[in-house]
């Protein structure tokens, strides 16, 4: 049997490299569509927490992944040995930046090392994780050709929107090519099985342009609103009905929103793939840098409007009691990677605040040396003020309003309700 045949008749055994937010919810979709699927991840701890059922990915529930594993659909492992014999391998290992803002792309280039090791012909690797265009053709490809073997090689950037459940895996179109046309062809066929749609395109490096344009056009929209806010509030303008107002246009506008700033592994990493590739070529992505200063400077301007609140209540922002509401990057998810929460705070430890925090997401939170935990049921009244960073559903807004004696709002998350005690990006 060929691997098209295996693949059309779910024989193909799958392998999917790192198991975190895009890797867990990958490889369940293809174990819950009939695929015997072996997840492996280095980070031992991480395949304890899946076998045990303790997960903390929220897209994947973990009743799901326990019957995925006990029907045999599912084998989570750090064994590399087990990508022996497999038909199908999927890389979706980190793509973080250095602290130079340089490119790490050493967990690809590892998880590329191991896969050569247990190569075998007509196997078929793809990789999902983010990163700049020729990373497949001229990282990947080389280290694979090495083996002498027979295989394909395939690049499709992962779009999931963690938390969204209106746009999953199935329902999002899907972006594919290969080295080959008959790589990019078997691709398809392969995510055909979990996916509606799926587009090729040209090339690797196309496919691989596709997803950082549309993180870089994300990233830059929203440094152009958090400036409109910026702006607005010089000119006492409230940006947010500005917002509502524009976008009652049915062309040539979306809706973007200001906010504390950006956060994510994506919207604040992936730009700054694509600005140092084109840097190595003397072209300067000046839209990128610019968006990337305003949004990392959104958290200092919040701390400003804390202050200034304070100071009109003849408060000073040292030794007040602040609340913040939620510490996750976005609403309703556990993640505080790049979190612009984590910056709000420790400017405000440094001014000498008493920072405390809820969020029903995420129970403890590390910063630099020091672990804060949640405080489950935070006594509104008594903060000198109560700050809304990341505006998940759970929280009861009118509540908040009505017991807080100031609510500094960065989401916009208190809309409707009217008071004199709000107040707004
Ligand atoms: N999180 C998102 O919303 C999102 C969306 C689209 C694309 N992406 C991209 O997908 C990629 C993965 O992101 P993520 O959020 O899932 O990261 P993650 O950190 O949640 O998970 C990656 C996993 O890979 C494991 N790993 C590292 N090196 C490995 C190796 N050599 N072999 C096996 N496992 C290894 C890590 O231990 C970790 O568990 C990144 O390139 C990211 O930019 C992420």
């Amino acid at each position: 049997m060929n691997l098209r045949e295996k693949i059309s008749k779910k024989k193909a055994g799958i392998g999917i490299l790192g198991l975190g937010y895009v890797g867990l919810p990958l490889a369940c979709e293809f174990a819950q569509a009939g695929f015997k699927v072996t997840g492996i991840d280095i980070d031992r701890e991480r395949i304890k927490r899946i076998k045990m059922g303790r997960h903390y990915i929220e897209d994947v529930g973990r009743r799901e992944v326990t019957q995925l594993m006990k029907r045999g659909f599912l084998k989570p492992t750090s064994d590399f040995k087990a990508l022996k014999g497999l038909d199908v391998i999927i890389i979706c290992v980190p793509t973080p930046l250095r602290k130079t803002k340089e490119p790490d792309i050493s967990y690809v280039v590892s998880a590329a090392k191991e896969i050569a090791k247990y190569l075998k012909n007509n196997q078929l690797v793809i990789l999902e994780s983010t990163t700049y265009p020729g990373t497949t053709r001229e990282v990947i490809l080389p280290i694979l050709k090495e083996t002498k073997k027979k295989f394909y090689l395939a690049f499709s950037p992962e779009r999931i929107d963690p938390g969204n459940k209106e746009y999953t895996l199935r329902n999002t179109p899907k972006i594919v090519s290969g080295i080959t046309k008959e790589c990019a062809r078997l691709a398809k066929a392969l995510y055909k099985e979990v996916v509606d749609e799926v587009i090729i395109v040209s090339s690797t490096e196309i496919a691989e342009m596709v997803k950082l344009l549309e993180n870089t056009f994300r990233s830059v929209n929203i440094g152009l609103v958090n400036e409109m806010a910026l702006m607005c509030h010089r000119l006492g303008i409230d940006v947010w009905e500005v917002i509502e107002a524009a976008k009652t246009k049915p062309f040539g506008f979306m809706p973007f929103y200001p906010g504390p700033g950006l956060g994510g592994h994506c919207l604040p990493v992936d730009p700054h793939y694509l600005s140092w590739k084109l840097k190595t070529l003397d072209f300067y992505a000046r839209f990128i840098e610019l968006a990337g200063e305003i949004n990392s400077k959104m958290p200092e301007f919040l701390v400003e409007r804390i202050e200034d609140a304070l100071n009109k209540k003849r408060k000073s922002l040292k030794g007040s009691r602040v609340l913040i509401l939620g510490v996750a990057y976005k609403k309703d998810v556990s993640d505080t990677r790049e979190s612009p929460a984590l910056d709000v705070i420790k400017i405000l430890q440094k001014k000498g605040v008493k920072v405390s925090y809820h969020d029903p997401h995420v129970s403890k939170l590390r910063l630099d040396r020091k672990v804060l935990r949640s405080k489950e049921s935070p006594p509104l009244e008594k903060q000198d003020c109560v700050v809304i960073v990341t505006d998940h559903t759970a929280f009861n807004y009118p509540e908040i309003v009505k017991k807080a004696k100031l609510i500094i709002d960065s989401r916009n998350a208190t809309k409707g309700i009217k008071n004199r005690k709000i107040v707004k990006l």
